[in-house]
């Protein structure tokens, strides 16, 4: 199967999905290209130093967001990949593309939904929704996106402990690493492989 994987920063998910599609984790699949919405997103250097191809597509290059949409939904139908791969993509998915794209899009979200989900979690505050909670267990979850933020048929989920003196970063660090490289590679295995 061929994948596009959506970023916008660091890149660790694409870099796990890379390094499981190396050795053998994820197979059947293939990154047809890296689509980040800012320049300069780590994630682009990731696509580049391993030879995939990547490509900006910025809200700020277009006058409105429909033409930005539009554009998005565009390089997605040029490419016309099997599954489309939200690893950190910070922008809302248009509403025409979820359609066009039903069951093909997932993304990874680093709670346990319905916990630390929806409109303004994202990135940190997710972690710092949990620390303010004092919640003892968080996670991360792979869903299908549909047409509300994180409200899509969950995939898979992993647990991850909080800690005293976790801070946001030491917390999403954490999530991270026991959690987000692995359930995100998983499930693209099991899409590619038939067993979704
Ligand atoms: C990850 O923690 C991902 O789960 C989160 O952004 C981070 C991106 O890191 N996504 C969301 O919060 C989506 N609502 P990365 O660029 O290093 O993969």
């Amino acid at each position: 199967m061929r994948i596009v994987v959506l970023v916008s920063g660091g890149g660790t998910n694409l870099q796990a999905i890379i390094d499981r599609i190396k050795d053998n984790t994820i197979t059947n699949t293939e990154i047809a290209e890296v689509v980040s919405n800012n320049p300069n997103a780590y994630a682009l250097t990731r696509a580049k130093d391993n030879g995939i191809s990547g490509k900006c597509i910025s809200p700020k290059d277009f006058d409105s967001r429909d033409e930005f949409n539009k554009a998005l939904v565009d390089e997605m139908d040029r490419i016309n990949p099997d599954l489309i791969v939200l690893a950190g993509f910070l922008v809302n998915i248009p509403a025409e593309m979820v359609k066009k794209y039903t069951r093909k899009i997932i993304n990874i979200h680093p709670s346990l939904i319905p916990a630390f989900c929806g409109k303004g979690f994202y990135g940190l505050k997710v972690h710092e929704g949990a620390l303010e909670r004092g919640v003892k267990i968080t996670g991360a979850t792979v869903h299908f996106v549909d047409e509300g933020t994180d409200t899509g048929p969950i995939i898979l989920q992993k647990a991850v402990e909080v800690l005293d003196g976790d801070t946001p970063k030491i917390l999403q660090k954490r999530v991270m690493e026991q959690a987000e490289w692995v359930i995100l590679p998983q499930a693209i295995d099991m899409i590619a492989n038939g067993r979704i």
